[in-house]
């Protein structure tokens, strides 16, 4: 079972075993505290670059796509300091060219390291990315990222373990349209248009929470950003920038998943930290699908009503309903009574999981084509699935592997709203994106062991 991170830069936490033996058939219930964003944690450590002084960041969660973008960072000559409960102190001023192969060393362990591109070009002219790893979840191309740096007047080299850039005239201001909404092509343009020369306009850019968050970061630092409501985005390049200050938004996609864990579950958790105005679609859903919210000032509190209810979801872009949410709301939607649909427009393998659901007893049927249905509102895409899920189907315990993050998660909340025992094997996955993930279970009454 490969580490996703050399375990000399694990942070101190035990190594949290590879396998576990679950117990299901009881309710989750209790208190999560969901810390900042996976999603913009990591890009704003990799916007620190830009900065001529140190940045701080709150809320860093402990997860180790932080440590792999981290240990690339510091590849490169950043100092990164843990200064006091979950903030990060990143100071720049040695960035220096990193050796290929300590650049190498993280091939394969994440996606962020393709957002380091402009950073490196601005600091040092010169960039070298290894092929990226992150979830399994589609081909995962990076055709938007490189069309729009070379938009941007850098030269772009393909090698066998990654790629080479430099830019030999500077980098300047764009014209850029992106074919799609892309999250990671969106701070790719905003990570490279904040110091280039003049100005750039994007136009069908992502506008997530989190790429919200990571313009407020650049604007802290001094970038000139502004956006319009049809998702066109103005940057006015300037000549520098400074360090930040900033507190993650919080992690909406754990907090939606452990409010998916007491749907499944029958369960009742508070999630510390969750708020409304990010996660309205999802409520929205939520609500259809039986579950019952009380929205408090310092989170939410997540239960299931009288009865689950089927639905019919179609993942989308922000505003739309995250596509990151639909592998643990299909869990519980295999105890629903009645037929669910859920359209997957953002991915094309991305319910490939649900074959160990069916393992466990589930009912649920994917076209791999997808399907088209009256009412639909989300433009279809060539690349669409669709997975229909019959219930209520009772679950029982399985041995399964755990093929991605959120499909991870999904098999975890399977096992134990299942009857009997489970094995979930491969677990070190799920680290990626839940911090603490066991303390956090075994906080909410799950009964398993580790094994590893
Ligand atoms: C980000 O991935 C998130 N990851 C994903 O979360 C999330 O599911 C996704 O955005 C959509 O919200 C991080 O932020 C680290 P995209 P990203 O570029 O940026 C296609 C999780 O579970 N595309 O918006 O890689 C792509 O194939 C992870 O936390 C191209 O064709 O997603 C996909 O079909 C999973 N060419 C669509 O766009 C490109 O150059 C959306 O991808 C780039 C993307």
């Amino acid at each position: 079972m490969e580490s996703l991170v050399s375990e000399s830069s694990m942070p101190a936490t035990p190594v949290q075993g590879h396998s576990l033996v679950i117990r299901g058939g009881r309710p989750l219930s209790g208190t999560v505290d969901v810390k900042g964003a996976k999603n913009l944690a990591t890009k704003a450590m990799v916007a620190a670059l830009l900065g001529d002084s140190a940045s701080v960041l709150r809320d860093v969660p402990d997860i180790s796509d932080v440590w792999v973008v981290r240990s690339l960072l510091e590849a490169h000559g950043v100092r990164v300091d843990a200064v006091e409960d979950g903030a990060l102190r990143l100071d720049p001023s040695g960035a220096v060219s990193a050796h290929m192969e300590e650049i190498d060393a993280h091939a394969g362990a994440s996606r962020i390291p393709i957002l380091f591109c402009g950073p490196l070009l601005h600091l040092l002219g010169q960039a070298f990315i290894p092929d990226l790893g992150g979830c399994r979840i589609g081909d995962r191309p990076i055709d938007f990222h490189l069309d729009a740096l070379r938009a941007f007047g850098a030269v772009v080299e393909k090698l066998p373990t990654g790629i080479r850039l430099s830019a030999p005239g500077g980098l300047r201001g764009a014209n850029i349209e992106l074919p799609y909404p892309s999250v990671g092509a969106t701070e790719q343009v905003l990570l490279t248009a904040v110091r280039a020369q003049g100005t750039t306009e994007l136009r069908n850019a992502a506008i997530e929470p989190e790429i919200m968050d990571l313009i407020g970061v650049l604007q802290k630092m001094g970038a000139i950003i502004s956006y319009e409501p049809n998702r066109v985005v103005f940057i006015e390049g300037v000549d520098r920038l400074s360090g930040y200050d900033h507190r993650c938004i919080f992690d909406r996609n754990e907090a939606a998943s452990w409010a998916c864990a007491a749907l499944a579950t029958d369960g009742d958790i508070f999630v510390g930290g969750a708020k409304q105005q990010e996660m309205l679609t999802f409520l929205n859903v939520y609500r259809k699908a039986g579950g019952v919210f009380d929205i408090a000032e310092d989170g939410i509190r997540f239960r299931r009503g009288p009865e689950l209810k089927p639905v019919v979801v179609e993942t989308d872009v922000h505003p739309g309903f995250m596509t990151d949410w639909q592998q643990p709301l299909i869990v519980a939607l295999t105890q629903a009574r009645g037929t669910s649909v859920v359209h997957e427009t953002v991915y094309e393998n991305r319910l490939g999981f649900t074959r160990a659901l069916v393992q466990m007893g589930a009912d649920i049927v994917v076209h791999p084509q997808g399907i088209d249905a009256p009412g639909r509102r989300v433009p279809r895409r060539k690349l669409e699935q669709a997975a229909v899920i019959n219930g209520p189907t009772p679950l029982h315990g399985a041995d399964v592997q755990v093929p991605d993050l959120r499909g991870g998660y999904s098999y975890v909340i399977a096992a134990l709203a299942a009857e009997g025992e489970s094995t979930v094997r491969n677990i070190d996955i799920i680290r990626r994106g839940y911090a603490r993930f066991l303390d956090k279970l075994t906080a909410l009454g799950a009964d398993f062991d580790v094994l590893g």
